[in-house]
């Protein structure tokens, strides 16, 4: 995947775009969409080769919830 690559079509947001704004602490859709403008067309149909809103590409890039401390301390006996 070329960072060039459009991710959302409908706004001509490219991967290098949205990578930004995650660098920039982009942690949510709806931050990308206020850092970028990317996910805020409706023309995704059309204009998406998937035929599909461009939300789930971005939401597939965003960082991944950090997993939960485990309840136990490690030791392999609790
Ligand atoms: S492809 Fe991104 S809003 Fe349509």
């Amino acid at each position: 995947m070329s960072m060039d690559e459009i991710i959302c079509y409908c706004k001509q947001v490219t991967k290098r775009e949205i990578e930004k704004a995650i660098s920039e602490g982009a942690k949510t859709l709806k931050d990308i969409q206020e850092m970028t403008g990317a996910c805020t067309g409706n023309q995704c149909k059309e204009l998406n080769p998937s035929g599909k809103c461009c939300s789930s590409d971005i939401n597939a890039m965003l960082p991944k919830p950090k997993f939960k401390m485990a309840s136990t301390c490690g030791c392999g006996h609790c």
